[in-house]
């Protein structure tokens, strides 16, 4: 056992100690680390030229559902397999923390739900999770609405425009308009704060997008070069980085102070139960200040915010985008998605009530996410020891994992699974509508709607973790069915008026990725008003 540390770092090497002395048992027990797991060795041009989930695609083909993936001396274990992730996101979900992601997002999002330790986030999931009750969704579809209205505004005046000069289609960038219609939600929807992004661009917008440009950049980069010190002060996009840091953390504070300045202490049964038509402050901020006992401090509500900010932004852009994507080759399913749309809202605005009613658009949105899932890898790295169980990998076998192993647990893979899903790369929303239990595969539930009635979209339960489109288990996407209602409320109204069609060939649009799939150069998508509404 090697430790190299200095004295000033006794308890880091206490634990280093101890991982591993657990290391070295659990390689004696298993007779080598990972020692049976199939192994594919990368050349590190696979991580460039092309997004890194299309190559753990191709060795997942040839290596099963569980391979250690090598590049030089640094290994990741690749799961490919819903009975292997049930195990690592819910049967034994404490004995892995977010690893790599955890340090990636540390220096942005502090102690926040995604890269906290456990301590914390046992503490502030508790307190978040319930902000996102029934009468606070319902009062988001109106900001939803609302928002997506402003958008649809834009994109009518470009359209007039167009007319006067004997035009009937408008050119745009549609994922650039999906990313300012998701943060002006987020903004409202968190801490009501208008970005008002669809129609200005602003100091705080401008900071917003340099930070998860940032965090993209850090997570494909493979040399945490930002760790260097003086590297904040010396490189260039280090100091950008930390300005647009600056201003985004004091705009939350002047929010948190005037949320704070404005509290009313009430108890939480209370605080759910409000009458929240008539808030002119729905926020989850204002839950959180609010809520008795919620003397937490302005650091971590700081936190807290920014983590939202992040996480609720480019994933829901990112969603509708590839629905467009999918629905613009598939015209039949835009017709079919209309047609329900013309029978559910006609020419209203979708409600609470009447999004429930949109069931083909959510399977649209759950779809889209099953073929483009965001984020496409989940990351953990073990804190304690442990076996994963044999999944689908062929040989049944299960295998050891040592303490600082990291995982990647790939959803791209998952969802694109032969041995889960019929005709995987197919955009097909209506497969979920279809009971699959009887494929023959051991320990695996199968794909039963009835397992979550009422449901909003068919989530990991319903499918045993073959679709895991928010995660699963304690560390799921606690925004899951604002996601899905945001998404749903935006798509339905903008096929209520319009029909989209991509301006240049599906294969002209090239995909990258970094937290969330999206394309090289925007979805360039031409629009008209749909020639068959009255
Ligand atoms: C976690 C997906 C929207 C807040 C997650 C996770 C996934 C996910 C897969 C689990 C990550 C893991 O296990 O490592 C998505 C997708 C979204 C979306 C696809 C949009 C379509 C949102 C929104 C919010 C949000 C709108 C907030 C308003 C969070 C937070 C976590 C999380 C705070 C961390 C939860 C925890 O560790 O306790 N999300 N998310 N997400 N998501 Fe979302």
């Amino acid at each position: 056992i090697r430790c190299q540390s200095t004295s000033t770092d006794e308890p880091k090497t206490r634990r280093n100690l101890l991982d591993n002395a657990s290391n070295l048992l659990t390689n004696l027990l298993s007779g080598g680390s990972l020692g049976s797991m199939p192994i594919a060795e990368g050349a590190v041009s696979d991580l460039f030229g092309r997004p890194l989930f299309f190559s753990l695609y191709d060795w997942f083909l040839e290596h099963g559902s569980v391979y250690k993936l090598a590049f030089g001396p640094k290994a990741f274990v690749v799961v490919s397999d819903p009975i292997v992730s049930r195990h690592i996101l819910r049967e034994n979900a404490f004995s892995y923390d977010k690893g790599v992601l955890a340090d990636i997002l540390e220096p942005i999002m502090g102690k926040g739900l995604i890269p906290a330790d456990l301590d914390t986030w046992k503490q502030r999931r508790r307190v978040i999770a319930p902000g996102f009750h029934a009468l606070y969704l319902e009062a988001m579809v109106k900001i939803f609405a609302d928002c997506s209205e402003r958008t649809i505004m834009k994109f009518d005046k470009l359209l007039e425009g167009k007319h006067s000069c004997g035009g009937n289609s408008v050119e745009l960038d549609l994922e650039a308009e999906f990313s300012s219609l998701a943060l002006d939600i987020i903004g409202l929807g968190v801490f009501n704060y208008d970005f008002g992004s669809v129609t200005k661009e602003s100091p705080v917008i401008k900071a917003v997008y340099g930070t998860l440009f940032e965090a993209e950049h850090r997570s494909t980069f493979y040399i945490p070069y930002w760790k260097i010190p003086l590297a904040r002060w010396i490189v260039p996009r280090q100091r950008k980085f930390h300005n647009d840091l600056k201003v985004i953390n004091d705009c939350l504070d002047g929010l948190i102070r005037n949320a704070k300045e404005t509290r009313q202490e009430t108890d939480i049964e209370k605080l759910q139960n409000r009458d929240y038509s008539n808030l002119k402050d729905a926020s989850l901020l204002r839950f959180l200040v609010d809520m008795r006992g919620a003397d937490v401090d302005d650091r971590q509500l700081r936190d807290d915010l920014m983590t939202m900010l992040i996480a609720g932004h480019e994933t829901t852009a990112a969603v509708l985008t590839w629905a467009v994507f999918l629905l613009a080759q598939h015209p039949l399913k835009i017709k079919k998605a209309q047609a329900e749309i013309d029978s559910v809202l006609g020419k209203e605005k979708p409600s609470f009530e009447s999004l429930k009613k949109l069931e083909y658009i959510r399977l649209i949105v759950a779809e889209a996410l099953r073929l483009y899932p965001q984020p496409p890898l989940l990351i953990r790295r073990a804190i304690k020891p442990d076996v994963l169980p044999g999944g689908y990998n062929g040989d049944k076998k299960g295998y050891r994992i040592p303490v600082g192993t990291d995982i990647f647990l790939s959803v791209y893979n998952l969802h694109r699974s032969p041995y889960f899903w019929e005709q995987p790369h197919e955009f097909e929303p209506e497969r979920f509508l279809k009971q699959r239990k009887d494929v023959g595969i051991e320990g695996w539930g199968g794909f039963d709607p009835t397992r979550s009635p009422g449901a909003l979209y068919p989530n990991e339960i319903v499918s045993d973790f073959a679709f895991l489109g928010f995660g699963g288990g304690p560390r799921k996407c606690v925004g899951d069915q604002f996601a899905v209602m945001e998404s749903t409320v935006g798509l339905a109204m903008m096929l209520q008026k319009f029909d989209i069609e991509l301006k240049g060939s599906s294969e002209s649009v090239e995909l990258v990725t970094g937290a969330t799939i999206h394309t090289k150069n925007g979805l360039w998508c031409k629009l008209r008003k749909r020639s068959d509404s009255s």
